[in-house]
């Protein structure tokens, strides 16, 4: 028998309903790419506006705008009242460029043409089990990302926005010494390190990164962490800054495949000092058909850059054949964990 959880009393309606509505996915991510382009949400900040007067403040015609914000109201994007006024809601609220952890940026990023085509090509990574993002560009993501100084910024940017709300959730889950030092490895801008030495006014932190990430660092705008950081540029497989007592690696390693990981992962074994702790902060994907953030990214991550998210005996077992050894997973309220580790 066919396990089809959800057909109603018409089953055959509700399949092609709910099929067509997968299929045409694309068509909501360029949707949502749409809105925050013309920035709707950051003209619904001072109230409900219609469409129309939307389309005069994004010059856009008022008939396509209305439609497409519709579409958007049909998942809690924006809503739309009974007088054709549409009103900001939680996740709306969240795209104003003035928001709190404004995911204005990130959204831009991850609807960027780029993905796009990446994820049009899916099918050839799956056949050939390659990133089909090499083969579309002629080069690996962050070689492609590294020539481009407008992509560079965009990819910064956007990854700073998307940690926002994360990087202090995590400075807030893990028990964070009150002394020693942090380095944040591929920390990106610095958002994980500012939070974390302003939860902890005792520690010092390294940012470590390419020299194009870490030249537009945040740490510079905190007056509560300054004189306590320092910012490094460098490559991760070659060398990671040594001696300190906490090693941070943020979404780093579900970029990269398990031979890639393992010389991050050496690297940072051989800078540890003693008694140091290793915390690889991705999601651990669970078992089970539930959605996850982190299943979605896992297939980002096959076709964008040949890495993929991981189980925890995946985790484990990675980090045994670094020299290293699991102690202990701190789920934390967001898709992400924290996988702490210790020299084995
Ligand atoms: C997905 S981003 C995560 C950034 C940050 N940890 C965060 O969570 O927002 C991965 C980071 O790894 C950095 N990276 C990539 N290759 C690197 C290398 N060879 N050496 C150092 N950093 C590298 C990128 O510049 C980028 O900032």
């Amino acid at each position: 028998m066919v396990d089809t959880p959800g057909t109603g009393d018409d089953g055959t309606r509700d399949v092609l309903d709910q099929l067509a509505e997968h299929a045409l996915g694309h068509l909501f991510s360029a949707a949502l790419r749409t809105a925050v382009s013309c920035r709707i949400a950051d003209r619904l900040a001072a109230g409900p506006r219609t469409a129309g007067q939307l389309a005069e403040l994004t010059d856009t015609h008022a008939g396509h705008l209305r439609r497409v914000l519709r579409y958007l109201a049909t998942r809690g994007i924006f809503r739309e009242d009974a007088t054709g006024a549409f009103h900001l809601t939680p996740l709306g609220d969240a795209l104003r460029t003035d928001a709190p952890n404004s995911l204005h940026e990130g959204v831009l990023l991850l609807t960027d043409p780029m993905f796009q085509r990446t994820s049009a090509s899916l099918e050839e990574t799956v056949r050939k089990a390659g990133p089909s993002f090499e083969r579309i560009f002629g080069k690996p993501f962050y070689a492609h990302v590294a020539d481009d100084p407008e992509l560079r910024e965009l990819f910064d940017k956007g990854m700073a926005s998307l940690s926002g709300q994360i990087d202090t959730v995590i400075a807030g889950t893990y028990p964070f010494p009150e002394k020693g030092t942090v380095v944040d490895v591929g920390g990106g801008r610095g958002g994980l390190l500012r939070a974390v030495l302003r939860e902890r006014p005792g520690l010092t932190g390294i940012l470590f990164d390419q020299s194009a990430a870490v030249s537009t660092h945040l740490l510079a705008e905190d007056d509560a962490v300054q004189g306590r950081w320092r910012a490094d540029s460098g490559d991760f497989f070659t060398e990671v800054p040594e001696g300190a007592d906490i090693y941070v690696l943020k979404h780093v390693l579900h970029n990269w495949p398990e031979d890639a990981c393992l010389r991050i992962l050496r690297n940072c074994r051989a800078a540890m000092a003693p008694d140091a702790r290793l915390l690889i902060v991705d999601p651990v994907l669970p078992g089970g058909n539930a959605p996850h953030l982190g299943k979605t990214l896992d297939v980002a991550m096959s076709a964008i850059l040949d890495g993929q998210e991981r189980t925890e005996d995946e985790f484990s077992a990675l980090l045994t054949v670094a020299g290293l050894r699991l102690t202990r997973i701190l789920p934390t309220e967001m898709f992400t964990s924290i996988v702490e580790a210790e020299a084995a």
